[in-house]
This record gives structure tokens, sequence and C-alpha cells, in this order.
């Protein structure tokens, strides 16, 4: 069989950024191929959330190159920005749901917002295949509180992958749930990337989630890709500083 050339769906190269004296990222790169799950781990405080700001046009590095989908991102006007949005998923620590939304308008909202991508008559049929997708047909009418916090973070998943986005990024998915729900939430990560084949970005302390869902794996250390390799390649080095990620 032919080999497959991948294509890089975002691209970070030679990044910088610091807040006076703090230096958090001092030289970062990342490549996300198309269809991969890449797995980023970095101690609290280490700049992942910094990173992915920058990836998303909040933050503005202080040099350096990121490339998103094949754009520039520091040449991209606002609504082009927030178009390139709709196109990346994002799965927030915690679940961050509307509490005084139903499920059904926690789910429309993104779709409310980029009118651009969809149009708002069938939004019903979009809620209810998002909600197939997470097993939770049945909670379309319900409010957050009436769910369990495994539910939460379904439903939440849900409204990510209604854009049917090209990218997500996943912030700590299975933070602060028990290890049966951590793995059912691991288990539809990876439905979801066979399914829709989408490119995924997932930053977690987590080491068995980190064995189950990662095709690669980068280590965030020292504001740089401190190392990179498969899960078996980085969880048998004999470098104490990758060792102190596996403990
Ligand atoms: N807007 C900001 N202003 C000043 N310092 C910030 C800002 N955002 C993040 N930092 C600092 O950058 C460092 C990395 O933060 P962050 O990316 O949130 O870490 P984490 O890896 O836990 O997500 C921390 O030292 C934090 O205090
Ligand atoms: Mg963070």
């Amino acid at each position: 069989m032919k080999e497959e050339t991948k294509n890089t769906v975002i691209n970070i190269q030679d990044l910088h950024k610091g807040f006076g004296e703090n230096k958090v990222l001092n030289g970062f790169n990342l490549q996300l191929l198309e269809g991969e799950n890449l797995v980023l781990m970095g101690k609290s405080g280490s700049g992942k959330s910094v990173m992915i700001k920058c990836l998303v046009g909040l933050m503005e590095p202080d040099s350096g190159k990121v490339e998103v989908l094949g754009r520039e991102i520091s040449t991209m006007k606002r609504q082009e920005l927030d178009e390139l949005r709709a196109d990346i998923g994002f799965l927030f620590q915690g679940s961050a749901l509307y509490d005084s939304m139903t499920v059904r308008e926690n789910l429309e909202f993104p779709l409310r917002r980029h009118t651009h991508k969809f149009d708002l008559e069938n939004t019903d049929e979009l809620v209810l295949e998002a909600l197939n997708n997470v097993g939770l047909p049945h909670t379309i009418n319900m409010m957050p509180a009436e769910l369990s916090g495994g539910m939460q973070r379904r439903v939440a998943l849900a409204r990510a992958l209604i854009l049917k986005p090209k990218i997500i990024f996943y912030d700590e998915p299975t933070t602060g749930l028990d290890p049966i729900t951590a793995k059912e939430i691991i288990l539809l990560m990876l439905d979801i990337q066979k399914k829709y084949k989408t490119s995924s970005l997932i930053i977690t302390h987590d080491v068995d989630c980190a064995r189950v869902i990662s095709n690669r794996m980068i280590l965030l250390l020292d504001g740089i890709n401190y190392a990179e390799g498969s899960f078996e390649e980085l969880s048998a080095s004999k470098d104490p500083k990758v060792m102190a990620f596996f403990k």
C-alpha cells in the first residue's frame, strides 16, 4: 500500500511568549497532523493555556509562527478568526455549560454564533445528532444541574462537536471525573476521532488517558517541546525529567 502523506493542520514554530520577566514559551514547536490524537503534557503553569490562546488568536505571541489549517494567525482579521474558530471545537476544563440554559439551548448556542456555516432551520436535527454521538438524546430538554458530572462532560463534548470541527482542543478532559466515567469519556473521544476523522490536541496530566488516546505525545518543559514521541517511547525514557511525567 502506498504510504499516505498527512497534512499538517497546526504548525507552531519557535513560539516565544512572556510576561515581563516571566518567559513562558521560549522557542516552542508543535505540529498536529491530520487525523491524529496528539497529547500535550506539561506541569501546571508551564504555558499550555498560553499556547492555546496563541493558537486561536486570543493572545499575541512575542515572536514565532502560528499556522492553523494553513493560515498564519497573525495575518488574520477579526472576522476571519471568528470563522476559523468555527472549525475548532473546544472542550474546556470542567464542562462550562451554561447553567441557565437547557441542553438543547446549550447545543444551539454555537450554531447561532456561526450562522455563516449553518442554516438555523435544521438545528433540531443537528442537536439530536450531536447528542446521539455521546449517547444522551434523552437529555435534550434537561437543565445541566439535573445531569451527573460525567453526563455534563458528554453534553459539553456534544456541543464541541456540533459545528463539525476539523480540530478539537481538549483541556484536561478527564480531570475531576471518577475513573470509570473518565474511561467513558476517553472511549467517546476515540469514537469521535474515528467517525469524523478529527484532528485532536489533548492537554492532560492523566497518564492513563495519554496511554489510551495518544498517537503521539509532546512534553512541554522549560518553555520548549522538551520531548516528543509515542507513549511507549516516552514512558520508557531514562531521562529523569521525562520520567517525572509518568509517575
Ligand atoms: N494574561 C497573563 N498575564 C500575565 N501572566 C500570565 C497571563 N496568562 C498566563 N500567565 C502566566 O503564564 C504562565 C503559564 O500559564 P498557563 O498557560 O495558564 O499555564 P498552564 O500550563 O497551567 O495552562 C503562568 O506563569 C501564568 O502566571
Ligand atoms: Mg491551563
